[in-house]
């Protein structure tokens, strides 16, 4: 077949709803651009473990730490699943780091603001991984077939994430007024990094509509960011909580909640690297990844002695 009918029979798979699998033609396009995305999604999973990982030595019980200890390792597990299933496309584990530690790759921006207190694990797991799951549960039925099947097991553990958030912030606003006043103060910093999380609005997006035509994207960007508001704002009710968006009114001919403009000056900046915690967060990365050099050593060191035991029988 000449390339035209190659693309034709793709694009008739996906349409046709047939996962695209790793030993099947694909536009060398689809095939970059999902390593892309995949590729930072992992990023996103493994950076998005450090915030998190500053409050477990301070956790309130031992019983918090205990869960918080349980969501950073599933953390890790997420990106584990997704630097997998990029591999599948042909690009190596090695590369993708580099690519992280360079700069040249994204993670998700959400993850450049600090963790001034417990609060702040509270509104991380009900807001960033509540936005996370209304992007990963449409990531389900992506075209590609790895990619979609790890979302089915992230999307499991995610729920766990989401609802141990919600639990801290309710524990927290039933509290004391100093309480009460600390999740407030955290769901002021955390609520429009939370939406930035869904990306710049479609008519800005550089990849929605390519990625939607060949269904690698289910939903656009907006679609998601209005689904997430519309499920988070009633949970804020019930934590007694305010919105920081004086905007926020629900919308009876749309049926949706109308919402104030994103600060889009912010959300590139954080994007371009001048967040708050951008340098710290590839700092740590970095140290993580040359201390534990001596583990990857040992570890392949291991496996070619067990293949060569194998092979000589
Ligand atoms: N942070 C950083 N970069 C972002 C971003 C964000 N919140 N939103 C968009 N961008 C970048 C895109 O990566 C793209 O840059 P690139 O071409 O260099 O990759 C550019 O801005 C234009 O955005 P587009 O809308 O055109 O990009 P996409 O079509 O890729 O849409 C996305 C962006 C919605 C994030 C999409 O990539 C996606 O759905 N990714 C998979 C989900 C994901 O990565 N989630 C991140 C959080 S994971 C998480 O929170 C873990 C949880 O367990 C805590």
């Amino acid at each position: 077949m000449d390339d035209k009918e190659l693309q034709n029979r793709f694009q008739a798979q996906v349409d046709a709803e047939i996962k695209i699998e790793p030993k099947d033609w694909m536009p060398d396009a689809y095939r970059k651009t999902l390593i892309r995305q995949m590729s930072q999604h992992a990023h996103s999973e493994i950076v998005g473990m450090l915030p998190e990982g500053n409050w477990v030595t301070r956790a309130p019980t031992l019983k918090r730490k205990a869960i918080l200890l349980a969501k950073i390792q599933d953390e890790g597990g997420h990106g584990l699943y997704l630097y997998s299933a990029a591999e599948t496309l042909g690009i190596s584990r090695e590369e993708m780091i580099e690519a992280l530690h360079s700069g040249k790759a994204k993670y998700s921006s959400v993850f450049n603001y600090p963790t001034l207190n417990w609060a702040d694990i509270g509104a991380i797991g009900w807001l960033v991984d509540g936005a996370a799951i209304m992007n990963q549960v449409a990531l389900m039925r992506t075209s590609y077939g790895p990619y979609s099947r790890g979302m089915v097991r992230i999307c499991k553990e995610e729920s766990f994430h989401q609802r141990q958030g919600f639990d801290i912030l309710y524990t927290l606003s039933r509290g004391s007024a100093e309480q009460k006043a600390m999740a407030q103060d955290a769901l002021n910093r955390w609520w429009w990094p939370s939406i930035m999380m869904f990306g710049p609005h479609d008519s800005e997006s550089t990849h929605s509509s390519q990625s939607m035509k060949w269904k690698i994207k289910r939903k656009s960007n907006d679609e998601l960011r209005q689904d997430f508001i519309d499920a988070t704002v009633p949970q804020a009710e019930v934590l007694g909580l305010s919105l920081p968006d004086p905007e926020l009114k629900w919308n009876e001919e749309r049926q949706h909640y109308d919402f104030g403009e994103i600060n889009w000056e912010e959300f590139w900046s954080v994007v371009k690297g001048n967040g708050p915690c951008n340098r710290e967060r590839l700092a740590a990365r970095r140290k993580a990844y040359d201390e534990g050099a001596w583990v990857r050593e040992a570890a392949s060191a291991y496996a070619k002695k067990k293949k060569e035991q194998t092979i000589a029988g």
